[in-house]
């Protein structure tokens, strides 16, 4: 496979003033994740309280669990961002892969100092993405309980539907029948919905003193029932292990909760982060042959300079090297075999607008890597399929509509990261979150939208000022109009808006890109090949 030859000039002008606003871009992140760890309202009252009941914060409760030094691949992070007043930093959960004695399993832990761990939409979202995750992985689940249940004043935004409260239980115990093991820690006041948690679980642990389990706490059982009753003597770890016998262990720290944990996690026999199933393709990983900090440099601030995808593709792959299909046909898509930390991929990056020639290229090689079990990784930085005459002539919507059905139907995993524009149908055939790839990731200077914020502006003010037939508008209407328009797209499109309400599993640095994809396509090896039936390649 021959190395992508480097055509960056490191000492220009434009890469150095592209550097330098990437960096903002990711000093902007790294504030707000910080924010979703320990910031907002009230909250360092939360954290002392916390600490003061001699409790671990969540994050320091799933290091006690996984193997020392290994890699923790926490999602959504910024779940909940700048929603309900910025009340739920982190929407009162966090989820992740990590890794216990070699094994990778999906954390699910409450962040009991966001509103007691109790769940509002964005974390009912995200606790139920971290399942599917789980699920379509082969990953076991470990519950670091510590939550108060629905968030109860939206409710009917987290109790009644499909993939609401109940949704989680039924993943639970679905899991668990697939032979996934479900465990839990119980480790706070656990009611009514976080009681279900551990009642779920395959194996339970209770931290004596802290962990408590009531269907109804003690304010309900008193209006319910005239009972007045102690919080340990209605549900604690005591009563849990040795009477009812609702948990199977009891412990007296969360230390020992942890080892013990570990323990448990021996036991369950899954396969090891190593250990392939021999379907997919694997050599020795290489480095790649340019630092990932160039592609700070690459990507253009001004978004309407293009640049070249075989660029950022040379920073993210092992030594560089790029066996490119068709590279001399349709010119806004890259596509080729490469390989990411030792695992064969195929990758298709767009380098702009999609073509009719763009669209076919992509879905013969989407056809190649489904035929060859190779999983596949798309790059999107695109505006959308190409408008006008002469596209329609030649077949844009029967050719997008091919590449959108070839993503539909590959059984490889697949594999989204959004290196910049996420537009319009571009979104659909490049593997956007309604295609179930396994995961999505995007890089801070995304946007994501039907359209850009100016082709909105004209667009909808058209549409707005022929709805009024003639009626006289003002230059200062019109430009009003045109402002809301655009105010709207521009916050709407905004990536810090779409990871808060889980449209992608997190917004990651381009330089922790590589890593993170290495994890997901290790995740994908341990499993058996998932390619069946047809696997027919049509020439385009
Ligand atoms: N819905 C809404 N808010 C909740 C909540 C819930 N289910 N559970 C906790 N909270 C909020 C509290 O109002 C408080 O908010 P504030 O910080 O703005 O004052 C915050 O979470 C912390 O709660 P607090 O009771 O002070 O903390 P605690 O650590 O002493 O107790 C719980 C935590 C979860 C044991 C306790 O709050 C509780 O029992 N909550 C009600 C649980 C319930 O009935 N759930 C039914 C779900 S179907």
């Amino acid at each position: 496979m021959r190395r992508i030859a480097n055509t960056i000039d490191r000492m220009s002008t434009l890469f150095a003033s592209n550097t330098e606003a990437y960096r903002a871009d990711l000093d902007t992140l790294a504030e707000r994740m910080q924010f979703a760890i320990d910031g907002g309202r009230n909250r360092q009252r939360s954290i002392d309280r916390h600490h003061g009941r001699g409790k671990v914060l969540v994050r320091d409760r799933i290091d006690m669990v996984t193997d020392e030094g290994s890699p923790f691949l926490e999602l959504s992070t910024l779940a909940g961002f700048g929603q309900e007043d910025n009340e739920f930093p982190g929407a009162g959960i966090v989820t992740g892969i990590g890794v216990v004695h070699g094994v990778p399993w999906m954390f699910i832990a409450n962040d009991a100092t966001v509103k007691g761990g109790s769940l509002f939409p964005a974390g009912i979202k995200k606790h139920v993405r971290a399942q599917d995750i789980a699920l379509e992985n082969g990953l076991g689940c470990l519950y670091l309980v510590d939550s108060g249940g629905a968030f109860l004043p939206m409710q009917d935004e987290v109790f009644p539907d499909r993939d609401h409260f109940g949704g989680t239980f039924y993943r639970q115990a679905r899991m668990s029948a697939a032979g996934l093991p479900q465990l839990s820690v119980v480790l706070g006041g656990c009611t009514a919905g976080g009681a279900y948690v551990p009642a779920l679980s395959d194996e339970v642990i209770m931290v004596e003193g802290i962990g408590r389990i009531f269907l109804g706490g003690p304010p309900i059982v008193k209006a319910a029932l005239g009972e007045v009753v102690a919080p340990d003597d209605l549900g604690g770890a005591a009563l849990h292990t040795r009477q009812s016998g609702v948990s199977d262990y009891m412990v007296q720290t969360e230390a020992e909760a942890y080892g013990l944990l570990r323990e448990l996690c021996e036991n369950t026999n899954k396969r090891t982060i190593d250990e392939r199933q021999g379907w997919l393709d694997w050599v020795e990983p290489e480095a790649p042959a340019y630092p990932a900090e160039d592609i700070l440099g690459i990507i253009n601030e001004d978004t309407r300079i293009p640049y070249d995808a075989r660029q950022v593709i040379a920073r993210l792959v092992d030594d560089s090297r790029f066996a490119e299909f068709k590279p001399e046909w349709g010119n806004s898509i890259v596509v080729g075999f490469t390989r990411i930390w030792g695992h064969q991929v195929g990758v298709i990056a767009n380098n702009g607008i999609i073509f009719s020639e763009d669209a076919l290229k992509a879905t013969h090689f989407i056809e190649l890597c489904n035929q060859r079990s190779v999983p596949l990784l798309f790059l999107q930085n695109t505006t959308g399929y190409m408008v006008g005459r002469d596209s329609e002539v030649g077949g844009i919507a029967k050719n997008g509509a091919k590449m959108v059905a070839a993503v539909s139907n590959a059984q490889v995993p697949k594999f989204t990261v959004l290196i910049g524009g996420s537009y319009g149908a571009g979104n659909y055939g490049m593997c956007g979150r309604g295609f179930d790839p396994r995961f999505l990731f995007a890089w801070p200077n995304s946007r994501i939208a039907t359209m850009a914020a100016d082709t909105a502006e004209t667009v909808l003010t058209d549409i707005r000022l022929g709805g009024m037939k003639g009626a006289e508008t003002t230059d200062e209407q019109i430009a009003e109009i045109r402002s809301t328009i655009r105010a709207q797209y521009e916050e709407q499109s905004d990536p810090y808006y779409a990871t808060s309400r889980l449209w992608d599993d997190g917004l990651i640095s381009p330089l922790d890109t590589r890593d993170a994809l290495g994890m997901c396509l290790a995740l994908a090896a341990r499993q058996d090949a998932p390619v069946t039936g047809d696997r027919i390649v049509y020439r385009m």
